[in-house]
């Protein structure tokens, strides 16, 4: 079923008054192809889908989650990853609490890597860490920190790929891995610690109160358009401590010039002093 940019626009219009959902910025092209599956898959005109989620909140919950796209993976982008742990472990030993926070987590498997390594590094302890999203559903997965195996088994690369620096390193330290019932699931003393919430990037803003020391945000701002994604960049700059990081998707990157602000190393952007700015 074909969607036209008004009807892309009506779709915004519409569902911004009835839903504290509010999509414009999101790039078109993207959201247009989400927004026609949507469509077929329900065999259903604008009209009646636009009808449906305003009466029904289930109906639009699963709307919302049809149009962000949800997929992740345990220690997704290891070269990332790898470079991330000398980072972390020189800005983060000297430290008495490490915040961190995972904005766009969907299910969570990013935030249950994070303190795996946490763990290893011997920072567990002293970090606390956030994971949000928009998206009340894939926050459910996250909490419940149950995944089915398949969805773990294939990234056990993943894992051989960042783990194997700590020769130590036992999964099952972690994980248990029930293969008759195909589920993997995140021992308890690591699912308690991180704090789920709900969490809209474009309006909710810092609803924490206090900065980070390093904040992931992987494979959310791409389905962003540019004016939306300087904002948010703008923002984050904002809401990392003086020597925080940021860390964001693979094929994603700041053009704004608030990148003359970071050191790069990959899609690891380190906050600049201010020395550092003025030494430009
Ligand atoms: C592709 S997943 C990325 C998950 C994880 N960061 C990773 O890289 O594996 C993108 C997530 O961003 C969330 N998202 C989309 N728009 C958002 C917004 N405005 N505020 C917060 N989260 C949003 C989606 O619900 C989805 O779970």
């Amino acid at each position: 079923m074909e969607v036209a940019p008004q009807d892309v626009k009506r779709f915004i219009d519409e569902t911004r008054q009835f839903s504290e959902y509010d999509f414009e910025g999101y790039s078109l092209k993207s959201f247009t192809r989400r927004l026609e599956k949507i469509l077929t898959d329900n065999s259903m005109a604008m009209d009646s889908l636009l009808k449906k989620m305003q009466k029904n909140s289930k109906f639009l919950e699963y709307v919302v989650k049809e149009i962000t796209v949800n997929t992740t993976e345990p220690f997704r982008t290891p070269s990332i990853w790898n470079k991330l742990v000398p980072i972390m472990k020189e800005k983060f030993e000297k430290l008495d609490t490490i915040n961190i926070w995972h904005a766009g987590c969907s299910t969570g498997q990013e935030v249950y890597s994070m303190l795996i390594l946490l763990y290893e590094l011997g920072l567990f302890h002293k970090v606390k860490v956030y994971g949000t999203d928009l998206n009340e559903d894939v926050l459910e997965t996250a909490r419940a920190a149950k995944y089915r195996m398949h969805d773990f088994e294939e990234y056990w690369e993943n894992f051989d790929k960042v783990m194997s620096q700590f020769p130590d390193f036992d999964k099952h330290k972690y994980l248990d891995v029930n293969s008759r019932r195909g589920v993997v699931k995140v021992k308890s003393y690591i699912a308690e610690k991180p704090i789920f919430a709900k969490h809209n990037l474009i309006k909710d803003g810092n609803i924490f109160g206090f900065k980070f020391d390093l904040i992931m945000c992987r494979n959310v701002l791409i389905y962003f358009d540019h004016e939306l994604q300087d904002k948010i960049f703008k923002f984050f700059y904002e809401t990392i401590t003086p020597d925080g990081v940021l860390v964001i998707g693979k094929h994603e990157s700041i053009l704004s010039p608030i990148q003359r602000k970071f050191n790069r190393i990959d899609s690891i952007y380190l906050k600049k002093t201010e020395e550092d700015v003025w030494n430009f």
